[in-house]
């Protein structure tokens, strides 16, 4: 077991390249069973999440190999039909090898997904939207069977789920005919799987708008990709700076995708430069941040619920009041109460959190029970006083790559410690 000793306090400087997007390369690697040509993918951040898609090419019969940030995937044997329940619990998001696997191999065998315990998440949206394209899919207890090839057809999601886009998109792009994809997600990570599936030989146009079309009956080939810049290890880094005080400038994140999350930080009083493929945002320690307007989750390009904890570890410290509601889902406040052991005055009810803004938070031992809140632990950390210790490592790890070098780097005390459970502290 490792944890992270951080030394609160220091103002972050500095400026940085943003690493690649998890939630964007993920789908990625899923479309590259689509692929009958090698596929060679650059700016691909080193996480367990990516680690885990690997293994699942690797279990379907994909050769896969990582040199620093460029991975390479060759698709041309993959045949297999199973993903083992050992690699459907290692992330939530395996259930996207689905629709590419049934517009491939035309079967699927695999169990429900694990990952961030966020409350229920169910996968219904990316069943129906399957069944719709013309296959068959039954549940058996907590296994999956899927047969048969696409043919392609009118898929409406009930929600604009991310995943359920796109499974929905990469299955039928395998389809024999055309589909069109209603109430779609319009977040970029959509739009960056459009642009690769098309760098691949797909026809697929609308991402980022409510209506994708997909033609089917296209071979695709192979190529390269660049992932694009992770907007909420981006929107972390924002609150980092906003706890601590100090000026950071993020390079390689568009600063549209982080606009909401900015918009915020202004509002509290920090001040922000935004300029074509960089941000930076800068904070005068020895002035507090204001409490905002109500931040409400929502799909893009609302709030992103992603983003909501990190914000919130930000606002925990300085002056007035901010109110949180999550609209995305239930049991994401899990950090709430390892900030309140660091002093923070924070009442939940339900979807809805209220911030009372304290003068300063102070270090504790705490411990990330999910990626994102494990991010805002961090954050809250970096803006306290004294030392803090956090644990559940493996949680942050998914998301973040060397989160405490990325800090080192912005001048922050912070460093990683091997130790065993009972000696998970930082003694100096
Ligand atoms: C993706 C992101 C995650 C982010 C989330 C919302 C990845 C790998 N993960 O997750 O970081 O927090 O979008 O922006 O990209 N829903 C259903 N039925 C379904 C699917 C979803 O009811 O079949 C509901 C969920 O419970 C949730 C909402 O739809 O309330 C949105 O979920 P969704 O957009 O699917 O999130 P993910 O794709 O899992």
């Amino acid at each position: 077991m490792s944890v992270l000793c951080i030394h609160g306090g220091t103002p972050l400087e500095g400026e940085l390249m943003v690493q690649g997007a998890k939630n964007s390369v993920l789908p990625i690697l899923a479309a590259c069973l689509l692929a009958r040509e090698p596929v060679t993918l650059y700016n691909c951040p080193k996480l367990t999440d990516v680690a885990a898609a690997l293994d699942i090419l690797e279990q379907l019969g994909c050769r896969t190999l990582r040199e620093g940030h460029t991975v390479w995937v060759d698709p041309r044997l993959a045949c297999a039909t199973v993903v083992t329940e050992e690699r459907m619990r290692a992330m939530r998001s395996s259930i996207i090898f689905l629709g590419p696997m049934l517009a491939r191999m035309g079967e699927a065998h695999m169990t429900y997904p694990g990952g961030c315990e966020l409350g229920p998440r169910p996968i219904d949206l990316h069943l129906k939207a399957l069944r719709t394209l013309g296959c068959q899919v039954t549940e058996e207890g907590c296994a999956i069977h899927a047969t048969g090839h696409p043919a392609g057809g009118e898929v409406h999601l009930a929600l604009p789920s991310v995943g359920a886009t796109e499974n929905a998109m990469l299955c039928a792009v395998g389809a024999g005919g055309d589909t069109t994809i209603t109430n779609a997600a319009r977040e970029p990570e959509i739009v960056a799987l459009q642009e690769f599936l098309n760098t691949l030989g797909a026809k697929v146009q609308g991402a980022g708008s409510s209506v994708i079309s997909v033609e089917g009956g296209r071979r695709l080939g192979g190529g390269s990709f660049t992932v694009m810049g992770d907007r909420i290890v981006a929107a972390t880094l924002l609150s980092a700076v906003a706890a601590a005080g100090g000026r950071v400038r993020l390079r390689g994140t568009d600063w549209r995708q982080v606009s909401t999350v900015l918009t915020v930080f202004h509002q509290a009083g920090c001040r922000v430069d935004s300029r074509r493929d960089s941000v930076a945002l800068a904070r005068d320690p020895h002035r507090p941040l204001r409490g905002v307007p109500t931040i409400r989750t929502a799909p893009y390009p609302g709030f992103p619920t992603d983003a909501q904890a990190p914000v919130m570890a930000a606002l925990a410290a300085g002056q007035g009041r901010t109110l949180f509601v999550e609209t995305m889902f239930d049991s994401r406040y899990r950090h709430v109460e390892q900030l309140q052991r660091m002093g923070a005055d924070i009442t939940t009810a339900g979807q809805v959190a209220l911030v009372r803004g304290v003068p300063r938070l102070h270090g504790g031992r705490v411990e990330a029970t999910d990626l994102r809140g494990g991010g805002a632990l961090a954050v809250a950390a970096l803006g306290a006083e004294g030392e803090s210790t956090l644990a559940g490592l493996h949680h942050v790890d998914r998301g973040y790559e060397q989160l405490e070098q990325v800090l080192q780097g912005l001048g922050a005390k912070v460093h990683r410690v091997e130790a065993l459970p009972e000696e998970a502290h930082c003694a100096q």
